[in-house]
């Protein structure tokens, strides 16, 4: 049997991750280590092993099949569109994205005015806005504290993830218009699929039984 490689999302979608793992049976004790440097651990009896890399890495290791599977936010899964099957909702990591901005930024919405967004994620941004507002927008990347650029006058709105709202609230902005709305996702390399077909699908059947149950 050959090894299924599994990359997690670094950080709380990999806890939560590992938490509902164990709920089936699945544990990798090596990666509870804090303060461990390893970068791939092995569960030798399962034969799996797992790597944790930034999430917008995640979608392209499977994509090349570096890693048979992977858990990442459906954000990262719409914005780097890699060729890869999303097998399923894990129903943890909920939240929105969202067009935000000061309310004076909403009329400007409305009347498809020609503002800038700032966003993390352009792809998203462009997709909402061309192709389903039909509102042309200049769109600007920034790479996170995406709150700051309306404030400091770089956008009249922004495109990013809302999940409590306390950020918006703390800075006297609000959500406009809302994109989609957003989970943790499990996703699966395309061959993968279909050459360890038994395996995958024994895994998400057993996830899905226990999201069900919980
Ligand atoms: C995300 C997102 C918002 C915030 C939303 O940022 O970009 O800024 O969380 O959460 P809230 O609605 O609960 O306040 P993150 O903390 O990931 O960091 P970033 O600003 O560097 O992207």
């Amino acid at each position: 049997m050959r090894y299924l490689t599994i990359a997690l999302t670094k950080g709380r979608l990999a806890s939560k991750t590992l938490a509902l793992l164990e709920e089936i049976g699945i544990t990798c004790e090596e990666m509870k280590d804090k303060n461990t440097r390893k970068l791939i651990f092995v569960n030798e009896e399962l034969k799996l092993k797992f790597f944790l890399a930034k999430g917008p890495d995640v979608p392209t290791y499977v994509e090349y099949g570096a890693a048979d599977i992977g858990v990442v936010g459906r954000d990262t899964i719409l914005e780097e569109g890699r060729k890869l099957y999303e097998v399923m909702d894990l129903g943890f990591g909920k939240c929105r994205m969202c067009i935000c901005g000061p309310q004076t930024a909403k009329p400007l919405l409305e009347t498809n005015q020609l503002i800038r967004v700032a966003t993390k994620y352009p792809n998203i941004a462009k997709d909402y806005f061309y192709n389903k507002k039909h509102q042309t927008v200049e769109i600007i990347k920034l790479n996170g504290s995406i709150e700051l650029a309306p404030i400091v006058g770089l956008s009249e709105v922004i495109c990013d993830i809302v999940e409590t709202g306390s950020t918006l609230r703390e800075n006297g902005l609000s959500v406009l218009e809302e994109v989609c709305p957003l989970s943790a996702r499990m996703v699966v390399n395309q061959v993968s699929m279909k050459m360890e077909s038994d395996r995958i699908s024994d895994l998400i059947q057993k996830l899905k039984k226990v999201i069900k149950e919980a």
